[in-house]
């Protein structure tokens, strides 16, 4: 099967600032394909040349067989873009915003039934601006889809949502991917990749660093499960690591993670030590390793930095 998106050596610089550097990378069909990154790492500037609002400087794209710096609107009538702010007609109500946009396209979902999906009954003839973050948020991914796109990409959908919305609209994400559309989802919140995506492109500095299924991520770098604990005191990374059975040790302020190759093993040694130097723990658990041990291996940094 052709990959429905595919680009290649993709460079873009802001004066001196090369927010792109060479990234290479298909979608398939089908696929939920998340980018993953810290601030400023060039998700964004990616999907946006994708997506054909921004200019590139180098590389190929390839959408739907197409140039979409070349064929603008035929790429534009199959693909839904969420926009990140709908600051756009706050005096507008939230339906007849959504019927406005729906009206700019021939295939048109039906309106009320994209203000249940995304659980905005309640809001539906609240003006826009009016609306609360998470609330408008919503908005954003109903607009997104209200010209029944077969390829979707959505920039960080979730921020600004609490929990339970953040869990209905993976709800509603996994319900497209199960209508047939093509996602790509950019995303800071390693959970959300890791729930939702089919493969995680890992992004750092305007590069992809790893790319694989979040399982195969995990697993390619820690065969290993974790001890986690916290502690107010000053541990040395360098002395948790020469454990018995430690194969790395990490610490984000006062959590710390020792990943182990015999778990009950390295938590005798752990107990013992901190016991001989007098060091408090305040609440060990075991968890398996993440995508954010990955990015933190790779990089030395977490998402958040
Ligand atoms: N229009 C612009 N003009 C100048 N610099 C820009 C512009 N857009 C982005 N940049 C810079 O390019 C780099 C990549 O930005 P980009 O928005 O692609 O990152 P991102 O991965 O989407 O980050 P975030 O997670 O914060 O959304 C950043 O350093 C940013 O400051
Ligand atoms: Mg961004």
């Amino acid at each position: 099967m052709r990959p429905l998106i595919e680009i290649s050596d993709l460079t873009k610089s802001y004066g001196s600032l090369h927010a792109v550097r060479g990234v290479s990378f298909a979608v398939a069909e089908g696929e939920i394909f998340g980018m993953l990154g810290p601030n400023g790492a060039g998700k964004t500037t990616t999907v946006e040349i994708i997506e054909g609002l921004r200019d590139r400087d180098g590389g190929r794209v390839s959408v739907f067989g197409l140039d979409p710096a070349k064929a603008g609107s035929e790429v534009k009538g199959r693909t839904g873009v969420q926009l990140q702010q709908v600051a756009l007609y706050p005096r507008l109500r939230v339906r007849e915003v959504i019927c406005l946009f729906a009206s700019f396209y021939d295939r048109q979902a039906n309106p009320d039934e994209l203000i249940s999906l995304l659980g905005l009954e309640e809001r539906r003839n609240a003006r826009v601006g009016e609306l609360s973050g998470g609330q408008a948020q919503r908005l954003s991914v109903a607009l997104a889809v209200v010209n029944v796109p077969e390829l979707l990409f959505l920039d960080e959908p979730s921020t600004g949502m609490d929990p339970q919305a953040r869990r209905n609209l993976w709800d509603v994400i996994r319900g497209f991917k199960a209508d047939g559309m093509t996602i790509v989802l950019t995303t800071h919140y390693m959970e959300e990749a890791e729930r939702l995506c089919d493969r995680v492109a890992v992004m750092d500095y305007g590069k992809i660093i790893a790319l694989d299924t979040p399982r195969n991520l995990v697993h390619e770098h820690f065969e290993q499960d974790a001890i986690e604990f916290s502690s107010t005191m000053d541990w040395s990374i360098s002395e948790l690591r020469g454990l018995d059975f430690v194969s790395s040790a990490t610490a984000q302020g006062s959590e710390y993670s020792l990943f182990s190759t015999n778990v009950p093993g390295t938590m005798g040694h752990l107990l013992k030590f901190s016991d001989a130097k007098g060091l408090s723990i305040d609440g060990m658990r075991v968890r398996h390793a993440t995508l954010e041990d990955v990015f933190l291996k790779l990089t030395g940094r977490t998402l958040r930095d």
